[in-house]
């Protein structure tokens, strides 16, 4: 429904026209090796960072760009093409714009390695430490002014507000940081030297996709790292806000919000801009962060869409992010916002954390009370329309359509539409002033042309003492997330409850013989809604979240990866805004905005990530990831397995690792995980050869590995959870274990085996002394077919009260070999 979408997805369209000449993007993977590479030849030599300003490394990029031109004007009419990046750093490549028949050209010259059109980018639109225990973690660490010091998170993102006091630098800490992160701060409009603070290590902008692509708008695309729209500074803030900073929205305080990591630094690398997000801005600002040498990297947006003809693990963009490992950087990114649909993750590769979003138990209750006394619940953060609150005191109940002038010369629209309240000229000012009025949701919110900002404009010029925004039986419930009404408001999004309403104000009001309302009767208030209740279940699983299993093409072949791979709440989160705020102009004029998406549930994952880092320096991505996934919890704040919000509003059913991947985010078990699961780039790529109808070309083509040892089945790849898209019979599935604690210790095994299938564990149980590993034999047989997947748990319990688990997520085909 629309309401969500407009909180959720920030939509940035590619307006490239699909008419023949038309130039497009292409976006072309060379031989050859970038620069982070050329000189890693061996596994030991992965992740060590490289010196980006030795003169070595500079020699190696001009060479590389100088052929990167010479290529293309080998192959390319001269002035039939504009190469929009040279890429370098993890990757060698180029994008270039240019017409489709130029473009042919390339597709068979010896160094193309891979060709794709650029694609559009979308964004995948604070309580939450309290709500996943972090204050106890950062008391545990040392307090919560050094909770992430000496990490830098960079975030690909539509930039950042440097104006907010999130994002201020607190002299009073230690400004000796310099890590081995080197960084620049790109000045421009609005955005100064100065805001590179200390607290803001970097700022850069990508922009060159989006200027080929499309005109951009001076006002609000702004070519500086700037943040007009307020995600990036959302997402920013999330992860590694400073600490205690109060929420003041329309006057009132809506509590303190912190990052997750608040001692982090940030590296901003602006890639989306509200007219459009490229996927070549995007690329170059992975290019340039992992060069930079950020510890992690937050991604809350990404392509709309699986790639076609294509392995979902092979584009581009899935290239880039295993470079990005290859070199050290842990990548973080969005699952979606495509669920409840299974099948609807756009985060694919096991060398990239995807995560899923998830309610907390904090809501903000409002009521509209009717004058018969019946209180009917609904959504919106606005005060009430009686001051103190004691005496209800009732404002007379108007429909909007009840309140049309007679006899005017309003364009029709204006008359057709106002029952859903945009048109202040439509009604007679004497009947709406002071009353509360119903506007209803119609054609032009399933449309989409109608917008709330209208309601509450026509409410603000015609002095409405109140409005209520109800569902239409016609178009059926709406999902609806709470606002700041700077009034009185509030959203009534089930369809039962506008019948209630409805049902009290025709018995109330007085019509003549043509239907004309002679006397309204119906009286209303709306109550406080601005205050939180944290009574709710929790976590549950947000209905938006995308949804496992994992595939990896687009027919939608399942895939022995577990996707999402984590759970943290995205449901409703309070965090720093942008006031020019340009894409949702009712939140404009704030410094805090309450989003939901997954968007927001992935920088809680990369905070927890910077402390994991920050603690264990010398731990590689799959370790952290690792530590993040075995110590996740599968219970909710009942004690019950973790529900999930499905296609029906109102109830919920019981989720599976599909939903929550391995549970829900536990930071103080994720710094001390006992074992960890460790993955390499020769494992991903033994995992890329393992798969069904890939061949070692094909590997050796996107990423340059090539297929040596193989896995006897993808899903031996050394992953914190099995996933088995098809048991026919028996399988064993391989794991190793290391021991990342100072001390020796012995772990005993259980497994609640999966519908349908046994598992046995060889060994059963075994001692590790520290830093040492243990193969583990899961021999899985199937006892039923059944025709779907289903799911279990191995939990390996230690000695010295470590407990690491792993999600099983097994489809029993047949019982016979
Ligand atoms: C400041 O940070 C540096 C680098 O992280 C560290 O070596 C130093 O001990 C810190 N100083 C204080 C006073 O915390
Ligand atoms: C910087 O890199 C060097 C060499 O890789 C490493 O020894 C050192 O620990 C790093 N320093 C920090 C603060 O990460
Ligand atoms: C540019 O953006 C501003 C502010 O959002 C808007 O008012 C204006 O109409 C836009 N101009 C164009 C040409 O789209
Ligand atoms: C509205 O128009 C009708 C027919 O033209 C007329 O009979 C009626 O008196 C008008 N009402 C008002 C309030 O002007
Ligand atoms: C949307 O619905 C409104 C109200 O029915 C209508 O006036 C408008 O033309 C529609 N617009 C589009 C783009 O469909
Ligand atoms: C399971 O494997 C056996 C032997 O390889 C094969 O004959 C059978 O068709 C397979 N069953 C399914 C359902 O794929
Ligand atoms: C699983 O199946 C294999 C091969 O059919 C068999 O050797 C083994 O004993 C079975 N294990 C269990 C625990 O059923």
């Amino acid at each position: 429904m629309i309401l969500v979408q407009k909180n959720l997805l920030l939509l940035f369209v590619l307006l490239v026209s699909c008419n023949g000449e038309d130039k497009k993007i292409y976006l072309v993977l060379l031989e050859g090796d970038p620069i982070a590479f050329q000189h890693v030849k061996t596994i030991s030599q992965e992740g060590t960072k490289l010196d980006p300003n030795s003169e070595a490394s500079k020699a190696y990029a001009n060479e590389l760009t100088k052929s990167h031109d010479e290529f293309l004007q080998s192959y390319l009419e001269r002035g039939s093409y504009d190469k929009i990046y040279s890429f370098k750093h993890i990757i060698n490549g180029v994008a270039v714009h240019t017409t489709p028949s130029q473009i042919k050209k390339l597709k068979n010259a010896a160094r193309v390695k891979l060709l794709e059109e650029d694609r559009r980018v979308k964004q995948m639109t604070t309580y939450s430490p309290q709500f996943l225990g972090i204050p106890a973690v950062w008391t545990q660490q040392g307090g919560d002014r050094n909770a992430g010091e000496g990490i830098v998170i960079g975030f690909i993102d539509s930039g950042i507000n440097p104006d907010h006091p999130s994002f201020a630098y607190d002299p009073t800490t230690n400004n000796s940081f310099t890590g081995n992160f080197s960084g620049a701060c790109e000045e421009g409009p609005l955005f100064p030297q100065t805001s590179c603070n200390g607290k803001i290590v970097s700022a850069r902008f990508f922009s060159a996709g989006a200027q080929t692509t499309t005109t951009l708008n001076d006002s609000m695309d702004i070519l500086s790292p700037f943040d007009a729209v307020g995600h990036g500074s959302h997402v920013a803030s999330t992860a590694t806000g400073n600490f205690g900073v109060p929420v003041v929205v329309n006057g009132l305080y809506y509590g303190r919000a912190s990052g997750m990591a608040p001692r982090a630094r940030i590296a901003v690398y602006k890639a989306i801009y509200p007219s459009i997000g490229t996927l070549s801005d995007v690329l170059a600002a992975i290019d340039q962060a992992v060069l930079d040498g950020v510890d992690i990297l937050t991604l809350s947006v990404g392509p709309e869409e699986p790639p076609e003809d294509k392995l979902t693990f092979l584009s581009l963009f899935e290239i880039f992010m295993l470079a990005a490992h290859k070199a050290g950087t842990l990548v973080i990114q969005a699952a979606g916002n495509e669920g409840p649909s299974p099948y609807s993750v756009i985060s694919y590769s096991p060398w990239a954390v995807g995560v899923a979003s998830c309610d907390t138990d904090r809501t903000y209750p409002a009521t509209l009370i009717l004058g018969n006394g019946l209180k009917i619940a609904g959504v919106g953060l606005s005060g009430a329309t009686a001051g103190d609150g004691l005496m209800i005191q009732y404002n007379k109940l108007v429909l909007a359509k009840d309140a049309i002038k007679i006899n005017t010369t309003l364009p029709r629209i204006a008359i057709n539409n106002a029952e859903e309240c945009q048109y202040p000229e439509a009604f007679d000012p004497l009947v709406v002033q002071g009353s509360v009025v119903i506007c209803t949701f119609s054609a032009g919110f399933y449309n989409g042309t109608s917008t709330l900002t209208a309601i509450i404009q026509t409410a603000r010029v015609l002095r409405f003492k109140a409005f209520a925004f109800v569902a239409n039986p016609t178009y059926g419930d709406f999902i609806a997330e709470p606002i700041p009404f700077a009034t009185p408001a509030i959203m009534i999004p089930a369809t039962t409850d506008t019948q209630n309403i409805l049902q009290y104000y025709e018995k109330a009001t007085v019509r003549d013989a043509n239907g004309l309302v002679v006397r309204y009767g119906g009286r209303a208030a709306i109550s406080e809604g601005r205050y939180a209740s944290y009574k709710g279940r929790a976590p549950i699983v947000s209905r938006f979240s995308s949804r496992g299993p994992d595939y990896i093409d687009q027919s939608k072949s399942p895939t022995d990866v577990l996707k999402p791979d984590i759970l943290a709440p995205g449901h409703q989160i309070w965090a720093a805004w942008s006031p020019m705020s340009v894409l949702d102009p009712i939140l404009s004029g704030y410094n805090f905005a309450l989003m939901s998406g997954t968007s927001m549930a992935t920088p809680h994952i990369a905070g927890v990530a910077a402390m994991i880092k920050q603690y264990n320096p010398s731990w590689t991505p799959s370790m952290i990831a690792s530590a993040i996934s075995t110590t996740a919890s599968t219970y909710d704040n009942l004690g019950e397995p973790i529900m999930a919000h499905g296609f029906d509003l109102y109830t919920l059913h019981t989720s599976a690792p599909f939903g929550f991947g391995a549970g829900l985010v536990n930071p103080s078990g994720a710094l001390h995980p006992g074992l960890v699961f460790s993955a390499g780039y020769e494992d991903y790529i033994s995992f890329l050869c393992s798969l069904p109808n890939v061949d070692s070309r094909i590997v050796k083509t996107a990423t340059g590995g090539i297929c040596g040892q193989l896995f006897e089945n993808p899903s031996d790849l050394n992953l914190p959870s099995i996933t088995i898209t098809s048991l026919n019979g028996s399988r064993i599935v391989h794991r190793a274990v290391t021991n990342v604690e100072s001390k020796a210790e012995t772990y005993l095994s259980a497994v609640l085996p999966p519908k349908g299938v046994t598992v046995n564990i060889e060994p059963s149980w075994f001692t590790i002394a520290p830093q040492g590993t243990q193969d583990l034999h899961i021999t899985f047989n199937v006892t039923q077919a059944l025709d779907d997947f289903t799911f279990g748990e191995i939990v390996l319990t230690g000695s010295l009260n470590h407990v690491v688990k792993m999600p099983l997520s097994i489809f029993p085909i047949s019982t016979k070999m």
